[in-house]
């Protein structure tokens, strides 16, 4: 079904029917699109909220419609190179996803096509290259096509009937077409872009109406202007859009012809005629398309690695990196499983994406972690997510960790650069004023200290990491122990940055104290620790208790924040072993839950074994391989990193039972105690692909960002020795080999370009 190719880094696939869409994403970072291995997906300028371009139909049958489709009409022979939609299928056809293009490779009758989908630098357009070849002289018609709908995507869904008359698509000129978005109310109507589509060779005629094209009772497999050879020059004031154009091409035996589509934004007409001539301009789409594949080249040759493992290197080198980056940009925002609707920038997910970013790109990494700096309140807490595109307002429920996340992860940006001069830059309050990014992160503390409950833990507030806790807390009593061990792994890396000041950073090691105390007196179970107190006093994960009787993060992050004693930490990683690890990965609890606390009242409706109940959840798995690192256990670690490693999960659950794509990370794969033990699911947009590339850089590899220098701590399994690395590190590239598990560490030395380390 498909086959890794790490020398272009690229994956191909020689059949179209992949049990759900295997996704990739296209993006300059203002226009994006999401693209699937059959040709199916979804365009979006800077919001797939409010500039959405076409339509994709989430979870509908059938699945992946609509797309960039382009109808290749030989004859009576009518065909695809993405090979959906049409029913009349390619005698040859491969496609491929590699770092920010999609490529199909389709022959039929002696026709090949070969298309190549990216979005460049130099324009905001969907780049369509196509390039034909014929075995003899032919004349073939075709039909680049794609679906508009209504950019809003929920006010379609509410208000269609009477907003789709004030939309249009029509020509201008004889071969740009253009669609024009504006209703009533809309958000930023200043700020909304034209859509283009437009081409480099003659348009013979083109359609702007979806039913005069398609035609009634039909779909985007048979549209009937296909079928008759000739669109109709539709235009549209008022109705549901399309874009098609008509290209009757002439192919000479052996002669490859080129042929180049646009679908772009710009902001006017006039701005559209100028991008359109830039588009058509020679060298245009080589260079477009150059600058993809470098700019990929020089953002992943950062960190490579050779290991023996060659899963593990496939992801470490190519997947993941690119995985998390788009979780960077794209937060949980849209993908074959989220719809891109109300879900903007959350403000803990964000948190941890930047890390990921960290050794990429500073900038890129400070930028982000101040637009949720703008989020946070003067007394520290801040919003849950919010929309800075959009220009909506926040979603402004207070979670009991997301503060703390922007603690960790400004610690890693000053780490990183080895500077304080981050701490210094300033930046607004939500709810007025504004203060350095230093005061921004003292504050997260104080809030943390002044929301503590009964029993001296963090309150609960609406939740914590795991969303499922909400219902603990609604009397505003509950308090969380997980929350207390986050808060006991910032608390130490405040104190270091404030020694690094000169200030005082003893009094966050006291707080560090006194939660510690409370974690091993209070939190300990005997063989575990607690997860949570309800509003009522009750234990959650505990063993008096019937269900959810143990709680992986509580296990894993009293680890991490080395709050558990010692002999603790161990028992509890044993337990993890013991009843949560599944080998197809660890579940979040154990047993899942059905009618706990009360049959009345569940903590949760999801089924056993599924999302928050007792499924493999991705992301908290890597933190279990973070504190195996961390307690010198190089073979569980390996074992959980290993077994979650997507392509190895699949082959393992089954490509049918996994479904998911097998180069990048789900958020949770149904557990056990399910009858779809296996399923993959949400994969892309999840939290797991920035923690598994800091799991296995930072704590397999052991490679660490100090403020004096580089420390190489590793813990690696045989699987994974001896180990090659090249890490760039303040401008110096470090050559790493590891053969044996054994700490150094690697004063900075400014001017220093290269390094050769061999442990
Ligand atoms: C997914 C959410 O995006 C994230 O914020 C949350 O921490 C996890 N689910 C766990 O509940």
């Amino acid at each position: 079904m498909y086959q890794f190719h790490n020398e272009v880094r690229e994956i191909s696939f020689d059949n179209y029917k992949t049990p759900t869409p295997w996704m990739n994403y296209l993006s300059n970072g203002t226009f994006h699109t999401m693209m699937s291995q059959a040709g199916g997906g979804v365009a979006f300028y800077k919001s797939p909220q409010i500039w959405r371009i076409n339509h994709y139909r989430f979870f509908h049958l059938p699945t992946d419609r609509s797309g960039f489709y382009t109808y290749i009409k030989d004859g009576e022979d009518i065909w695809c190179p993405t090979n959906e939609p049409c029913r009349n299928k390619p005698e040859q056809w491969k496609s491929t996803h590699g770092m920010g293009y999609t490529r199909f490779e389709a022959e039929k009758k002696g026709v090949a096509v070969t298309a190549n989908y990216f979005v460049g630098k130099l324009e905001n357009a969907l780049i369509w290259n196509l390039k034909l070849t014929s075995k003899e002289d032919k004349t073939v018609t075709i039909f680049p096509y794609v679906e508009l709908g209504m950019m809003e995507f929920m006010r379609e869904l509410q208000w269609q009937c009477y907003n789709k008359h004030q939309l249009s698509a029509y020509a201008l000129g004889d071969d740009i077409l253009v669609y024009k978005y504006g209703v009533e109310t809309q958000p930023k109507p200043d700020e909304t872009p034209l859509v283009y589509f437009a081409c480099n060779a003659p348009v013979a005629s083109y359609d702007c109406d979806r039913d005069e094209f398609v035609g009634s009772y039909r779909s985007e497999e048979n549209p009937v202007r296909v079928e008759e050879g000739a669109c109709s020059g539709s235009t549209l004031y008022g109705g549901d859009p399309c874009f098609a154009l008509q290209l009757n091409v002439e192919l000479k035996a052996g002669e490859e012809k080129e042929i180049n589509i646009f679908l772009g934004t710009a902001m006017t007409e006039e701005e559209i005629l100028k991008c359109v001539a830039h588009c058509r301009e020679n060298d245009f789409v080589e260079k477009s398309f150059a600058i993809v594949k470098e700019e990929w080249d020089t953002f992943l040759s950062k960190f490579q690695c050779e290991i023996p493992d060659k899963d593990a290197e496939t992801m470490i080198n190519i997947w993941n990196p690119y995985q998390a980056e788009k979780n960077f940009k794209f937060s949980r925002n849209i993908s074959y499983y989220a719809t891109g609707t109300f879900r903007g920038v959350g403000v803990r997910d964000t948190a941890q994406d930047i890390l990921s970013m960290v050794p990429f790109d500073l900038r890129r990494a400070k930028d982000k972690l101040n637009l949720l700096f703008t989020q946070q309140y003067q007394d520290g807490h801040c919003n849950h997510y919010c929309f800075p595109t959009e220009g909506w307002e926040p979603v402004t429920r207070i979670h009991s960790d997301n503060h703390l996340w922007l603690v960790m992860t400004c610690y890693h940006i000053v780490m990183e650069e080895g500077k304080l001069d981050y701490l210094d830059e300033v930046v607004e309050f939500y709810d007025g004023g504004q203060a350095t990014v230093w005061e921004h992160i003292k504050k997260s503390i104080d809030f943390c200290l002044a929301n503590l409950g009964e029993h001296g833990f963090p309150l609960m507030l609406s939740s914590d990491w795991n969303d499922m806790l909400y219902k603990v807390c609604r009397k505003g009593k509950g308090e969380s122990i997980w929350t207390s061990m986050q808060f006991g792994t910032v608390l130490p890396m405040i104190a270091e940055l404030a020694k690094l000041k000169g200030e005082d950073g003893q009094k966050y090691l006291d707080i560090y104290e006194t939660q510690k105390k409370l974690v091993n007196e209070v939190a300990w179970d005997g063989d575990w620790f607690r997860r949570c107190i309800t509003d009522e006093g009750r234990f959650i994960g505990s063993k008096e208790e019937p269900q959810a009787k143990i709680w992986l993060n509580a296990q894993s992050w009293s680890v991490i924040s080395k709050m558990g004693d010692p002999e603790k930490q161990e028992r509890a990683m044993d337990c993890v072993k013991e009843y949560l690890d599944t080998d197809l990965g660890i579940k979040k609890i154990h047993p899942s839950m059905k009618d706990y606390p009360s049959k009345e009242d569940p903590l949760t409706y999801y089924n056993k074994g599924c999302g928050e109940n007792g499924s493999v959840f991705c992301h908290a798995n890597t933190w279990a391989i973070i504190a195996e690192c961390m307690l010198k256990h190089p073979e569980r670690a390996y074992k959980y990193y290993h077994q979650l490693l997507p392509m190895v999960a699949q082959a393992k659950a089954g490509e049918w039972r996994y479904k998911a794509e097998p180069y990048v990370y789900a958020s949770n794969i149904f557990g056990p105690e399910s009858d779809k033990f296996g399923l993959a699911n949400v994969s892309w947009l999840t939290g797991t692909a920035a923690w598994m590339y800091i799991a296995v850089t930072q704590y397999m590899f052991g490679i660490r960002a100090h403020y004096d220098g580089l420390e190489i701590d590793p813990c690696l399994a045989p699987e994974m020795l001896p180990a090659k690395v090249t890490r760039e590190f303040r401008g110096c590239r470090y050559e790493i080999t590891i053969t044996k598990n054994e700490k150094v560490f690697i004063p900075y030395e400014e001017g220093r370009t290269e390094l050769k380390v061999e442990i």
